[in-house]
């Protein structure tokens, strides 16, 4: 069984600031970092850390050959990560004191992924494989349709949502792994039952997985939920906390451990992500989240 991410490529240009800017505001920062990033390479740094051997696929430019190098670094295979006549893709952060963050997102190569590309890269995969993506590179629906149409699991983190991720067919999916936010501007309720309810009702055979920030995460199927809290921490930067959950909570579950096993340690390994600064670069690896799992047991 191979586990493939078709995801994004991003250069992270940080900014540290006493706060995030507000309408015709102009701050300057004393910190400016470059970072890699992107969710789909994040989550599949995350899924390498974890343990998972893992796939790439998705589009860069000639300025973003360091990003393909950042990836093997890691173990994760490139053969389908294409270098495109375009822009790699970018994101603006801005981090306050409190560790929160605000992000503009320039696609460049991430939008310019066409239905033959995917077919291409989906050609190297079978059935009973694994794909995760996420919503920030172009023919999101596509990759859907054609990996589940050959019989390929699919796993989708629908960050950032958007009006065109609306109409996609999330029927297909089988894990769905969001935030509260998402969840809302999915179902259009805020109530995080309801949203698990009308979830569930609009794709029955779908295994869901709500992260509630401050609140914990919940699992959510036909039949059963389960619930997690946070391990506390004092955040630095909260970049990349969901792509590290997103990571460490599928490697579990498809490593063959249990849903409740899962949480726990996505919800650990996303604790030590914020209390450092960086993207892919804070997901802490195997080893450190199971003794910090230890360390929290005996408490
Ligand atoms: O999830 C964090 C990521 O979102 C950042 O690395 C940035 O590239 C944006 O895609």
């Amino acid at each position: 069984m191979k586990t493939l991410v078709f995801g994004s490529v991003n250069i992270d240009h940080v900014y540290r600031l006493s706060h995030l800017v507000r309408e015709g505001e102009t701050i300057s920062s004393d910190e400016y970092r470059k970072n890699e990033g992107g969710k789909g390479t994040n989550q599949a740094v995350a899924l390498a850390k974890a343990g998972l051997e893992v796939w790439f696929a998705g589009a860069i430019g000639k300025d973003g050959q360091f990003m393909k190098d950042y990836l093997t670094s890691f173990g994760v295979n490139t053969d389908d990560l294409r270098t495109l006549d375009a822009p790699t893709g970018h994101a603006i952060i801005q981090v306050d004191e409190e560790g929160r963050n605000s992000i503009i997102l320039y696609g460049g190569a991430n939008r310019m992924i066409t239905p033959e590309m995917i077919g291409e890269t989906l050609s190297h995969f079978a059935a009973g494989d694994y794909v995760l993506l996420q919503n920030e590179i172009s023919g999101g629906e596509e990759i859907i349709r054609q990996a589940a149409g050959r019989g390929m699991h699919v796993a989708l983190n629908p960050s950032p949502v958007s009006e065109e991720l609306l109409s996609w067919p999330l029927e297909l999916v089988e894990w769905l792994i969001l935030n509260e936010i998402e969840g809302a501007d999915i179902t259009g309720l805020t109530d995080t039952e309801a949203m698990l309810d009308e979830l569930l009702r609009r794709y029955p055979n779908c295994r869901v997985v709500l992260t509630l920030g401050e609140m914990g995460s919940v699992y959510a199927d036909g039949q059963r939920r389960v619930r997690q809290g946070i391990m506390p921490v004092d955040a630095v930067d909260t970049t990349a906390a969901g792509d590290t959950f997103t990571g460490y909570f599928l490697q579990t579950v498809l490593a063959g451990g249990s849903v409740e096993n899962a949480l726990r340690t996505a919800a650990q390994a996303a604790s030590i992500a914020v209390s450092r600064p960086g993207a892919g670069r804070s997901i802490p690896l195997k080893d450190e989240v199971r003794s910090a799992l230890r360390a929290e047991a005996r408490k």
